[in-house]
């Protein structure tokens, strides 16, 4: 499977944006990534719809949209309005609202016309969330606690990686993505995609570089 470099926003200069997605449409980017955080499902508040509606003239590029929100529900329309072409959920913001939450935000967002996913934080088992897998069009491993980029990878999440592929090749849907967030470098890629997983998030890797078609290359090979 071909590997998608989803460089995450989260990690770059908000006063220039614009100039931003454009450079990283140009250095070969698959996806970019929007980090939308609440101040309470995590600590820090990051932007909500209006900067996926500002971004979207600028790049043919998919928008990612990862929310870590409460009530993620209630945002789903803002978030499609405004352009995005995935919206990712976490379990666990939904599993605390009711056991069929999850299913019915990820209905809702297939019914705007929207890719979804699921998300599991490290500490989540990836079969939580097999019962969606037939509704997903990616599912979210996360590899960091979910909240502040530049985090160290946890290895521990490579195991679910193996399983969330497994399982999705016995669903019969052995192309879905599977996303890995939090700590990708250029060292651990290799053993991230070996694993199963085909989207790559990298945030601090693809910002901290001189060079980021480069490392975006180098993150894929
Ligand atoms: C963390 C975010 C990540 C973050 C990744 O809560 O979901 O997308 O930006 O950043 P790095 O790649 O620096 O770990
Ligand atoms: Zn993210």
């Amino acid at each position: 499977m071909q590997t998608k470099i989803a460089p995450s926003i989260l990690s770059a200069d908000f006063s220039v944006m614009g100039e931003t997605i454009k450079k990283l449409e140009k250095c070969g980017a698959d996806l970019i990534h929007c980090d939308v955080m609440d101040g309470s499902f995590v600590e820090p508040i990051t932007f909500g719809g209006q900067m996926i509606k500002n971004i979207r003239p600028l790049t043919k590029l998919p928008l990612d949209a990862h929310l870590m929100i409460e009530h993620p529900k209630t945002q789903i329309k803002f978030f499609a309005e405004a352009g995005a072409d995935i919206i990712t959920v976490h379990y666990k913001a939904c599993a605390k609202i009711s056991d069929t939450y999850l299913k019915e935000t990820l209905e809702l967002i297939k019914s705007c016309g929207v890719k979804c996913g699921a998300v599991v934080n490290p500490d989540v088992p990836v079969e939580k969330i097999f019962e969606v897998f037939p509704l997903c069009d990616m599912v979210l491993l996360m590899s960091v606690y979910p909240g502040y980029g530049g985090q160290k990878f946890i290895p521990e999440v490579l195991e679910k990686v193996k399983k969330a592929r497994e399982y999705a090749i016995k669903i019969g849907k052995p192309d879905m993505d599977i996303e890995i967030d939090g700590g990708v470098t250029e060292e651990n890629c290799a053993q991230i995609r070996a694993a199963g997983a085909n989207v790559l998030v990298a945030g601090s890797t693809v910002f901290k570089s001189n060079d980021m078609a480069k490392t975006i290359a180098n993150l894929k090979k």
